[in-house]
C-alpha cells in the first residue's frame, strides 16, 4: 500500500509547494471550501471515525462538532509539542511534508469557521517552526490562508508558536495556557477547550494532534467510506508507529490499523530478535502507558486501539519502545520515574508529591536498600494517585512502576533479596534527580 501519511517516502521534495500541489496537494482543502458546507465537512470526518492520534483516540469530527456555531471567534490549535519519550512521527510529518499538516489544519479551520490557526511547536522544533513560517507565507501568497480564502468571505490566519520544551505543554489545556503566555499548567475543566471560556483566549477551540490533521485531506478527497475500509470499524485509517529501543531498524512505520500484526511490523523493523537477543517487553505508547510482555500471542495480534487494550495497555500515540531480554525492568521503571517526577508541573498535590515518593522508593530499591514493604508502598502510592489530578500526567506517571511490578515483580524481588546480601557493603548510591 502506498503511504498516505508518510507520502514524503514516495514523492521526493513533497515539502516544496509546487511538488505538493502537483501531487494532489490542496485538493482536499479546495473540495471542502468549494463543494461542501462546514457542517458537511464535519460530518465526513465524523463518519470516517478518524480517531485523534495525540493519545486519547477521540473521534475527530465529533470533537469539531462541539464548537458552538454562534460564537464569532473560534480557533484551531495544532498540537506539535510531541514530548512523549519515543515519539517522533509529528516531527517527520512537519519536516518532510509540512503542507499536508497545514492543509489538514485549514480544513479543520473551515469546518469550525475559525478565524485563526496556531501551531504550537515544542521548543526544540525551532528549525521546523521557521520552515513552517515559510510554508505558511507561500500558502498565503496562493490565497489558501489569509483574507477571503479562495474567493470566499471566510478569512483565517495561521501562526506558529514555540514552547520552551516541557512535557506538560503537550496536554491541551496546559498548552493553551502556555500559548497565552501563562505558566504551562493544566486548567480546571469544564469548561472544555471547545466551549466558550475553555479554549484559547477563552474562545471555543479545537486542539488536534499533527498526525490527526495529516489524515484529513485524504479523507475529504476520498470520502469517509474509503477511509473506513482501511483498518477496522473502531480503528480505521493509517497510523504511524514510531519504533525505538531494541529495534534493528528504528524509525517511523506507516501501517494500516487492524491489517498489520505486531510480528509483521517487527519484521519490517528488522526482526523479532535484537542482536541475537529475544524481545522481552513493549511500551506501546512511550513512557505513559503500561508495559506489555512480548509473547507470541501479542506478536500474532493485529495492531488496533482495541487489541492493545486487551493486552492491558493503550495504543495512544503508537510510540513503540522495545526492550530485549537484557533490559533491567526495575532500572527502566526508575528512569521513566525520573522523567515523570521532573516533568510534573507541580500544580496538583497528588502528582507533585506522588511522583516524588515513587521516585524516592524506586531509588531506594535500585540502590539495594528496598524492602518487601516498599513494593506494597509503591502499589499503594500509585493507587492513591490514580485519577486524582487535573490532567493525565499523574496517571501516566504511575504506569511505569505499576506496569513493571505487575509483569516483572520477580526483578524487583531480586533487587530486594540482593540488597539484603549487600547491605553490609553498599556500592555507589544513585540519587533521585532534582
Ligand atoms: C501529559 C500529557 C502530554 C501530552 N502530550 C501530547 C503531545 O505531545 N502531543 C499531542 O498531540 N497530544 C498530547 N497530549 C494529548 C492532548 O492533551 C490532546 O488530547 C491531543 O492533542 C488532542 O488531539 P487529538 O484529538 O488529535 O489526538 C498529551 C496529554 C497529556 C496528559
Amino acid at each position: 500500500m502506498a503511504n498516505i501519511l508518510l507520502r514524503n517516502r514516495d514523492i521526493p521534495d513533497i515539502g516544496n509547494f509546487e511538488v505538493y500541489s502537483k501531487n494532489g496537494g490542496w485538493e482536499g482543502f479546495r473540495k471542502a471550501v468549494q463543494q461542501h458546507t462546514p457542517d458537511e465537512v464535519i460530518k465526513i470526518v465524523m463518519d470516517s471515525n478518524l480517531r485523534g492520534r495525540g493519545g486519547a483516540g477521540f473521534n475527530t469530527g465529533r470533537k469539531w462538532s462541539f464548537i458552538p456555531k454562534n460564537e464569532p471567534i473560534k480557533y484551531v490549535v495544532v498540537n506539535a509539542d510531541e514530548s512523549e519519550p519515543g515519539t517522533f512521527k509529528d516531527r517527520e510529518l512537519m519536516e518532510m511534508n509540512p503542507y499536508q499538516v497545514i492543509e489538514g489544519a485549514m480544513i479543520a479551520a473551515y469546518a469550525i469557521q475559525a478565524s485563526a490557526v496556531y501551531i504550537y511547536c515544542r521548543g526544540e522544533f525551532w528549525d521546523i517552526a521557521h520552515q513552517l513560517d515559510a510554508c505558511i507565507a507561500e500558502a498565503r501568497e496562493n490565497n489558501l490562508i489569509g483574507k477571503n480564502i479562495l474567493g470566499t468571505d471566510w478569512s483565517c490566519e495561521f501562526y506558529t508558536h514555540l514552547g520552551a520544551g516541557a512535557y506538560i505543554c503537550g496536554e491541551e489545556s496546559a498548552l493553551l495556557n502556555s500559548l497565552q503566555g501563562m505558566l504551562g499548567q493544566p486548567r480546571v475543566r469544564p469548561p472544555f477547550p471547545a466551549q466558550k471560556g475553555g479554549g484559547l483566549y477563552y474562545e471555543p477551540t479545537v486542539v488536534n494532534n499533527v498526525e490527526t490533521l495529516a489524515n484529513v485531506p485524504w479523507i475529504i478527497v476520498n470520502g469517509a467510506e474509503a477511509y473506513q475500509q482501511i483498518g477496522t470499524p473502531q480503528s480505521p485509517g493509517p497510523k504511524i508507529v514510531c519504533m525505538s529501543g531494541h529495534v534493528n531498524q528504528p524509525g517511523n512505520y506507516e501501517i494500516a490499523l487492524g491489517q498489520t500484526t505486531f510480528r509483521e511490523l517487527f519484521e519490517k523493523a528488522g526482526g523479532t530478535e535484537y542482536q541475537g537477543h529475544k524481545l522481552k517487553a513493549l511500551l506501546p505508547t512511550g513512557a505513559s502507558g503500561p508495559v506489555i510482555p512480548i509473547t507470541d500471542k501479542l506478536m500474532d495480534a493485529p495492531i488496533t486501539y482495541e487489541s492493545v487494550i486487551e493486552f492491558g495497555s493503550t495504543l495512544g500515540s503508537a510510540s513503540f519502545i522495545v526492550m530485549d531480554e537484557t533490559t533491567d525492568m526495575v532500572w527502566a521503571a526508575y528512569k521513566m520515574m525520573q522523567f515523570f517526577k521532573h516533568e510534573s508541573c507541580g500544580k496538583c498535590t497528588p502528582c507533585r508529591e506522588g511522583t516524588y515518593w515513587l521516585l524516592k522508593l524506586m531509588t531506594r530499591i535500585i540502590n539495594g536498600q528496598g524492602t518487601a514493604n516498599d513494593l506494597r508502598l509503591l502499589e499503594n502510592v500509585g493507587k492513591q494517585m490514580n485519577g486524582k489530578s487535573l490532567c493525565a500526567l499523574n496517571d501516566f506517571a504511575i504506569n511505569p512502576v505499576l506496569g513493571t511490578l505487575r509483569h516483572f515483580r520477580s526483578e524487583y524481588e531480586a533487587y530486594i533479596n540482593k540488597g539484603s546480601d549487600e547491605k553490609a557493603a553498599p556500592k555507589k548510591q544513585l540519587q533521585p534527580a532534582h
